[in-house]
């Protein structure tokens, strides 16, 4: 059975490429990256100005040592430098020492300044960046077929969301750093060329042996930051855990054993990443290591070569400023590497394929005026479950129908199928005679309103909540909506009424009073189909006998669909539906239905 199962818009996902974990050549990160391109070229050249800023100032310096030490300025200097010491020679000598001085201070001034606009620069490219990439994530998870939570999938969309996502971010400003850091870099070792080629030629040589051992690292950053990435997924599923089970682990004294389980995640997680961190911790001290040791090359070739201590003393000195810059890119670099997990789950996510846009043929939905049809479907969960099995029926319009059937026979499966949340896996739901697949789906759900045995409050006011499908409404409506779902008392018992904050997923309130608010949500909607799927389960008997006039009187709805397993809730249906294991077996008036008669001899 499970192989032949296939929710639409899910699948693909999973098939398609492996995410790449490069931030620059992922094809679902670079289109989010694009809008902000132009802006690169105005860090590097910030980044390339400042570095000739102080590459000059740096050069100034030369006159100035030769002066301290007496000696002259070689000919054989880059232009700049000696034009410089040419004009510096024409002032008598303490001028010379304080017009060097303040040449040499006004540079790396101005560098300064350039810098900090840069950095400024950046830090807005990181913020709109990052905050783009999260906006394209969250808007994809929103997009999603439903079917995507059902396949499981919704853990690691949360942790990719929630988690990821950051690091994400810090890669951003990593690449950020290096598009700055490498212009200057690019000018320094320009000018190390022009101050003097042969030692730079050493200087190239450490650099390319550098560069090979941090991609070395790279590559093993890269692969333990994919594997740690994976472990971290199941410490945020615990994490939620212990904060959403919090009543349960103490009602079951289970604390000792959550801190284990915990502690196990913890330390697979961890594992993890020391290795990771193993390896990152390495990347600064053999940097620094190599560099002292094209260093001590430079200074044996120098020696060996002769060279002036002016021109040794520059050349040592523009590396000695270059290599923060360097420093700044093996690090950008690293950090790129070991957040090639986190990019590959931005990656996954951003690859979910969206269900098809509407069609542009698709059927307008005027009202639910005609039978709402079940043609011989058939629906299996992701895991195979065969949760309906060719199951007909029709709910005519201006009927109150009760779906009814033993726990787990397939009726909220049916409400699923009927609000278009999944597709069946053979057979047809109509809307009349057209297919719901071919109907604006926006319109229906639009005249469809289910209150259910998920209540799904958000956090947010008791208004907030009982207008969340009709964002418009006004008090009067609200409060009108409140009293036929039998919530305006306790609502206007609350110090602020309408006003009060119902906490995280409602937790301020309890179970009965929640419900309430999520029926008066249905309601608001004056739906043409109202759906209520164990919706008053937690209500009293009393409360819910009031709440059930509204059946009665069949105002708010047009048709409705009654899912309960108490008989009382059940009396003003006309039509019954009875599921059984996924298959209709009884379908007719309501009081001829043997399964009615089984319910009211048991427990109401
Ligand atoms: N997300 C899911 N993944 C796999 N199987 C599921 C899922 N949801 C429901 N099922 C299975 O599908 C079958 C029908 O479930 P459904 O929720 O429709 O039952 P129900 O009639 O609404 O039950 P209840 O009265 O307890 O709410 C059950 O066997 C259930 O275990
Ligand atoms: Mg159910």
């Amino acid at each position: 059975m499970a192989g032949g199962i296939h929710l639409s818009g899910t699948s693909d996902g999973e098939q398609g490429p492996l995410p790449s974990g490069v931030l620059f050549g992922s094809a679902r990160l670079a289109p989010i990256l694009r809008p902000y391109w132009r802006y690169f070229p105005v860090v590097s050249l910030l980044g390339l100005v400042a570095a000739v800023l102080e590459s000059v100032g740096v050069g100034a310096l030369i006159p100035l040592i030769a002066l301290m030490m007496a000696e002259t300025v070689p000919a054989s200097l880059p232009a700049p430098v000696v034009e410089i010491a040419r004009v510096a020679h024409a002032l008598p000598t303490p001028q010379r020492a304080y017009a060097l001085i303040a040449t040499v201070m006004a540079l790396i001034g101005l560098k300064s300044l350039v810098h900090a606009a840069n950095n400024l620069l950046v830090a807005r490219l990181h913020a709109a960046i990052s905050r783009d990439i999260l906006d394209a994530m969250a808007r994809r998870t929103i997009g999603l077929d439903f079917a995507f939570f059902l396949n499981g999938q919704g853990g690691r969309a949360f942790n990719a969301l929630a988690r990821s996502s950051w690091w994400v971010f810090e890669a951003v400003r990593a690449a950020l750093q290096i598009v700055q850091a490498g212009a200057s870099a690019m000018v320094f070792a320009a000018i190390l060329l022009w101050l003097d080629w042969r030692l730079s030629l050493v200087a190239s040589a450490g650099a390319l042996v550098i560069a090979g051992v941090l991609a070395l690292m790279d590559r093993m950053q890269r692969r333990q930051s994919i594997l740690a990435t994976a472990t971290s997924e199941e410490l945020l599923r615990r994490s939620r855990e212990i904060v959403d089970g919090a009543r349960v682990i103490r009602l079951f004294g289970q604390e000792a054993r959550e801190q284990d389980r915990f502690q196990a995640e913890t330390r697979a997680t961890f594992r993890g990443y020391r290795s990771l961190n193993a390896v990152a911790g390495l990347v600064a001290p053999s940097f620094d290591f190599l560099i002292a040791c094209v260093f001590i090359a430079i200074l044996f070739t120098a020696y060996a070569l002769g060279t002036s201590m002016a021109q040794v003393t520059a050349f040592l000195l523009l590396i000695l400023r270059a290599q923060p810059q360097v420093g700044q890119i093996s690090h950008a670099r690293s950090v790129l590497a070991s957040q090639a997990g986190p990019i590959g789950d931005a990656e996954w996510l951003l690859g979910q394929p969206l269900p098809p846009e509407t069609l542009a043929d698709a059927r307008p939905v005027g009202a639910i005026d005609l039978p709402v049809v079940f043609d011989r479907v058939r629906f299996a969960y992701p895991d195979g479950t065969l949760a309906l099995d060719d199951v007909s029926f029709a709910i005519a319009p201006g009927s109150v129908t009760a779906l009814i059937g033993k726990s787990g026979a397939g009726k909220s499966t049916v409400i699923n199928l009927l609000c278009g949340l999944v597709p069946p896996l053979s057979g047809e739901v109509r809307f009349g005679d057209t297919p719901l697949d071919q109907l604006r789906m926006k319109e229906w759900r639009g005249l469809v309103a289910v209150a259910g045995q998920d209540v799904g409050l958000f956090g947010g006011t008791v208004r907030d909540n009982i207008a969340y499908g009709c964002p418009g409404a006004n008090d009067a409506d609200i409060l009108g909506a409140a009293a036929a779902a039998g919530a305006a008392g306790f609502i206007a018992a609350l110090p602020q009424g309408l006003d009060a904050w119902v906490g995280d997923t409602g937790s301020n309130l309890s179970g009965g009073q929640r419900q309430r608010i999520a029926l008066a949500r249905a309601l608001l909607k004056r739906p043409d189909l109202l759906i209520l799927d164990e919706a008053t389960n937690a209500v009293d008997a009393l409360t819910e006998k009031e709440v059930m006039a509204l059946l009665h009187e069949r105002r708010f709805f047009r048709t409705a669909l009654v899912i309960s397993h108490r008989a009382s809730t059940l009396e003003a249906c006309t039509a019954a539906i009875v599921l059984d294991e996924g298959r209709v077996v009884e379908a007719g008036p309501l009081r001829e239905t043997s399964y009615l008669a089984a319910m009211a001899g048991g427990p109401a």
